[in-house]
């Protein structure tokens, strides 16, 4: 299930990014935006699958999930503020700051690959 996770975030990812240079671009994306959200269902469906599968949840596991929770409100709150054609500098560090901690505490926690140990 960790892969079926990874796989659906890095897909997520780069739909986002083409996206979003789409949008600059000025060209509709609409349905994109849809398999986009499709896609957030995905990553929340085999992130709670991880979560319910956890034998005793600990802080940092209720930690990753609401951090993954907002990743996926900040996915949408960029292409939505970008529409507008607004300024959302903003969004894109919170965006960094989120996913950094997301692959740090999802590679530390111990299903799936383990990279950081401590
Ligand atoms: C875009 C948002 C998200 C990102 C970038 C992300 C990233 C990651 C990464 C990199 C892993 C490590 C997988 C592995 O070790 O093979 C992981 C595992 C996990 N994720 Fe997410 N995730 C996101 C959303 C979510 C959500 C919404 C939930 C819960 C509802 C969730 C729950 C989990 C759980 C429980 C694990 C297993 C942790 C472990 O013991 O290794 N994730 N995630």
């Amino acid at each position: 299930m960790t892969h079926t996770h990874i796989t659906t975030i890095v897909l997520t990812i780069i739909l986002f990014l083409i996206a979003v240079t789409m949008q600059k671009k000025g060209k509709n994306i609409k349905v994109l935006q849809m398999v986009l959200r499709v896609m957030y269902l995905l990553i929340i469906v085999t992130g709670g699958m991880l979560f319910l599968s956890v034998y005793t949840i600990s802080f940092l596991y209720i930690l990753k999930a609401l951090l993954g929770l907002v990743m996926i409100g900040l996915f949408e709150m960029i292409v939505s503020v970008g529409k507008k054609g607004k300024s959302n500098l903003g969004l894109w560090v919170l965006f960094g700051v989120a996913l950094i901690a997301l692959l740090y505490l999802g590679l530390k926690l111990p299903m799936g690959f383990y990279l950081f140990t401590s």
